[in-house]
């Protein structure tokens, strides 16, 4: 479930960033920052793969919430990060270190999960991107 909601704020980001270029507000580093929220987008995407390998749509009342979930907060999203790009991100980033925190602890109980391993260094990767899109667009 988790992987499902962690797209949609790159999929927002990206949304926005599309709307003020055909709006002819484009920065310094609007390409750069749309390569980089299409790419983070791509990579939950194999996230939620790796998830859903190892069941975690399993239960239908899982698919249910994030699908629904989803669907609100990429529009919270869009909203937030069309008026405020700095909270917006500011909240993804601490939403990404826990999802590193999440990683972690289960690798706590599953040491041989490789793949976990490398999605867990992901995590903490666009944590660090989104920190670093902070320090660009201030
Ligand atoms: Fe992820
Ligand atoms: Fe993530």
């Amino acid at each position: 479930m988790l992987e499902v909601i962690a797209r949609a704020p790159y999929f927002s980001f990206i949304s926005v960033l599309h709307f003020r270029e055909s709006l002819g507000l484009r920065g310094e580093e609007h390409i750069y920052l749309m390569k980089e929220h299409f790419y983070q987008a791509l990579n939950e995407t194999e996230h939620l793969e790796e998830m859903e390998l190892r069941e975690g749509n399993k239960y239908w009342v899982d698919r249910f919430f994030a699908k629904h979930l989803v669907l609100v907060y990429y529009w919270i999203m869009v909203a937030y990060y069309l008026i405020d790009p700095m909270d917006a991100y500011d909240i993804n980033m601490k939403i990404e270190k826990h999802a590193y925190e999440t990683y972690i602890k289960y690798l706590a109980y599953h040491p041989e999960d490789k793949k976990i391993a490398e999605i867990a260094k992901d995590e903490l990767k666009h944590a660090h991107e989104l920190h670093d899109a902070m320090a660009m667009i201030v």
